[in-house]
């Protein structure tokens, strides 16, 4: 069975001086989780928030949190995210040397877990880790920034996902971040995308709750009653 469609604003492109109030917006017009994106200036050249933040913010919403990680040294952190209010997280193939110890740490703290692949990293590198895998996530820009051009290859490694997990008899969701529009979300469905990431195109919009609306009614097309 494939997992639901979800839509994900990513938190990196709001107002941080009102974050609290920006996140309640997109609940309130549908959003399906909130995305926080991390980043350390190791692993990607950018830095962006902790688990305080994360802290900060939980009490003022009852989606799931889905934080992905663009840091290097992953396992010293995971646990203070958690405790911070993450329900999922997500790590970085290229950023874990082991990786099945990373993701068995997840699930030892009652976390969904899931895998990041860069633009460049093919698909097959996760085949051997699908068991313990709850959803992947496919780069469709080089992590680091908001508001960077999609890389329309990763269609065809979504297809390629979509096609293994169907092969294999596996349920781990799809994810794809990175570039997301109005324009070019239905061909992100089609191509087998669950779960959409956006982040300038909705806290970049001059509404973004009707963005988020718009975004659910194009999910809306693909479930299957
Ligand atoms: C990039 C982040 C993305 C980013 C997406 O490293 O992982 O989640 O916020 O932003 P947009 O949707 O603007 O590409
Ligand atoms: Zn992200």
């Amino acid at each position: 069975m494939n997992p639901d469609k979800r839509i994900a604003p990513s938190i990196l492109s709001a107002d941080f001086g009102q974050l609290a109030q920006q996140v309640r917006m997109v609940e309130e017009a549908g959003a399906d989780m909130i995305h926080v994106d991390v980043m350390d200036g190791h692993f990607v050249p950018n830095i962006t928030i902790g688990p305080v933040v994360i802290q900060w913010i939980r009490s003022h919403s009852r989606l799931p949190f889905d934080v992905h990680l663009m840091i290097e040294n992953a396992d010293d952190y995971i646990p203070a995210f958690v405790k911070a209010g993450a329900n999922m997280i997500s790590v970085h193939f290229e950023a874990c040397r082991h990786l099945n110890r990373t993701l068995n740490l997840i699930h030892s703290l009652n976390c969904k877990a899931g895998v990041v692949l860069n633009p460049a990293s093919p698909v097959e590198l996760l085949e051997d880790a699908f068991p313990d895998i709850d959803y992947v996530l496919l780069m469709s820009v080089n992590p680091g920034f908001g508001g960077q051009k999609f890389l329309s290859h990763v269609f065809r490694k979504v297809e390629k996902l979509r096609f293994m997990r169907a092969q294999l008899s596996m349920s781990f969701a799809i994810e794809i971040d990175g570039g997301i529009t109005i324009q070019n979300l239905r061909d992100a469905v089609v191509a087998g995308a669950d779960w959409i990431v956006a982040g300038s195109s909705i806290f970049g919009n001059e509404n973004p709750p009707d963005a988020v609306r718009r975004m659910k009614e194009i999910l809306k097309e693909f479930t299957i009653v």
